[in-house]
């Protein structure tokens, strides 16, 4: 039996980033992970390989619809999938070493295979017992299905199976106009497959700021998606090659249905703690699966903490690794933090759409006075010469003090300009703090200039 001062179990960028942060301070740590690869869902099965395909095919765009008008003439690339898939796989490959590297560096042992808590203090990996003063569980989450629809990973496939399709389809029906949904739908729509979204809500991306939400819809529909809103999918039907997906209309129970080849159920994720024993152990859990955790991420089971997708809060690889890095300062004596209300969410399409904060709904709902400084990218230069200029900077400040209290963002590189404004929010700052900090011309960051002037006396270049 090897003893630690603290077992992670699970290697994504929750349990990573903790069993790294706990070996830096000083901590014997070890991490436990069942997959062939460390990294978890995110690096292996999720945010790492979707932005190799999402990068891939936005470059196919690119070549298809821009270059001749940039005087770069000749034929449009055609789409090898093999090699596709292999830059893909490679990317990953690249990822999960990396941390393989961080851990020998950091003196983490894994531990691999599959580990589960018989007793606080303990945790079985195979035949193994290992004692820990501390246990960390970053176990993460799956893709929770739907009543009625059977996951065959190659005609009715999750996120999983979508990132690696034997081939292209020509039609494909995604289930859920989420983050994934949007996601890999454009992947597929822009390597020229005919994809059909259906949603139950009367929107796209539930959550988001209702403006940026159709600016997003009618973007997506510019790109080939077309979208079948207010409806709730029944069953669908699959063979070997095709699968037809039932659906009813909200308004008046008329039911319809779509062929597909594939079919992508991405209707959200939960929490993914099967055979941890945590029950047995008398971990409370919530009514959703989720772990209840205290304000310094502890379960009910004293010596037991838990981060990331399994308990409650956005399913985001950031969160998780904010949460991980807090918890171990917390194991280590001190005081870790993260600030739930400065959570940037970002969905990695073209164009991207980036938010942090209240929406102008929340705000609203809350009965919050606030103003909105607005500012296109058709009136920033580099976004024009880039074939970027759709979209906007939008952000929300308190109409007495100017304070920041939320920013969306639908346009170019949108995922890393929200940052600047996540970071003047920590600070507490005001929509003037932005205004009156010199940003470098030409860049896409003078749109978030031009919002924030338009909280006050207003933008220049519109
Ligand atoms: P989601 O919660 O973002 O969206 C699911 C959508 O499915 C919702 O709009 C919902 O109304 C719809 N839906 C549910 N049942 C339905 C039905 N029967 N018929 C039609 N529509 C239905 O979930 P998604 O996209 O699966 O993502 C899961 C999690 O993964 C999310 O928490 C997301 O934040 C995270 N994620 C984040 C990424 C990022 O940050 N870029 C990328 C991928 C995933």
């Amino acid at each position: 039996m090897a003893s630690y001062d603290v077992i992670v179990i699970g290697s994504g960028p929750g349990g990573y980033v903790c069993a790294i942060r706990c070996a830096q301070l000083g901590l014997k740590t070890a991490c436990v992970e069942g997959r062939e690869a460390l990294g978890g869902t995110c690096l292996n099965i999720g945010c790492i390989p979707s932005k190799a395909l999402l990068h891939a095919s936005h470059q196919l765009h690119e070549a298809e619809h821009n270059f001749a008008k940039m005087g770069l003439k000749g034929k449009a690339p055609s789409v090898d999938w093999t090699q596709m898939q292999a830059y893909k796989d490679d990317v990953i490959g690249q990822n999960t070493k990396g941390i393989e590297f961080l851990f020998k560096k950091n003196k983490i042992d894994w531990l691999k295979g599959w580990g589960s808590i018989p007793e606080a203090g303990r945790v079985k990996v195979g035949d193994e017992v290992h004692e820990a003063r501390a246990i960390v569980v970053a176990s993460g989450s799956e893709p929770s299905a739907l009543p009625g629809i059977e996951i065959d990973e190659k005609v009715v496939v999750t996120s999983e199976g979508a990132l690696s399709l034997p081939k292209i389809p020509r039609k494909m029906v995604v289930i859920g106009a989420g983050v994934i949904g949007l996601e890999l739908g454009s992947v597929y729509a822009r390597l020229g497959t005919e994809v059909q979204v259906i949603e139950y809500l009367d929107h796209i991306t539930p959550g988001m700021d209702a403006e940026v939400s159709k600016t997003f819809q009618r973007l997506l529909a510019r790109q080939g998606l077309s979208f079948t809103l207010g409806a709730a999918v029944q069953k669908v039907e699959a063979t070997k090659t095709k699968a037809r997906v039932t659906y009813k209309l909200r308004k008046d129970d008329s039911e319809a249905t779509l062929d597909a080849d594939v079919v992508l159920v991405a209707t959200g994720r939960r929490p993914y703690t099967d055979g941890l024993g945590l029950e047995a152990l008398g971990v409370k859990m919530s009514g959703r699966g989720q772990i209840e955790t205290d304000a310094h991420w502890a379960t009910s089971v004293p010596g037991v903490y838990a981060i990331g997708d399994c308990i409650a809060g956005p399913m985001l690889a950031h969160k998780a690794e904010d949460e991980g890095m807090a918890v171990a300062e917390v194991i280590a004596g001190k005081h870790g933090h993260v600030n739930y209300g400065v959570i940037p969410g970002v969905i990695y399409t073209h164009p991207e759409v980036a938010s942090v904060g209240a929406t102008e709904e929340s705000l609203k709902e809350a009965g919050h006075a606030y103003k909105v400084g607005k500012f296109n990218f058709m009136g920033n230069g580099r976004a024009k010469a880039n074939f970027a200029a759709d979209g906007f900077v939008k952000i929300l400040a308190d109409k007495e003090t100017d304070r920041i209290l939320g920013a969306h963002i639908i346009g170019p590189m949108a995922g890393d300009l929200i940052h600047e404004i996540c970071v003047a929010m920590e600070f507490g700052a005001a929509a003037q703090d932005i205004a009156l900090t010199c940003h470098a011309h030409p860049t896409y960051s003078e749109a978030v200039r031009e919002a924030a002037l338009a909280c006050g006396d207003g933008p220049i270049h519109s």
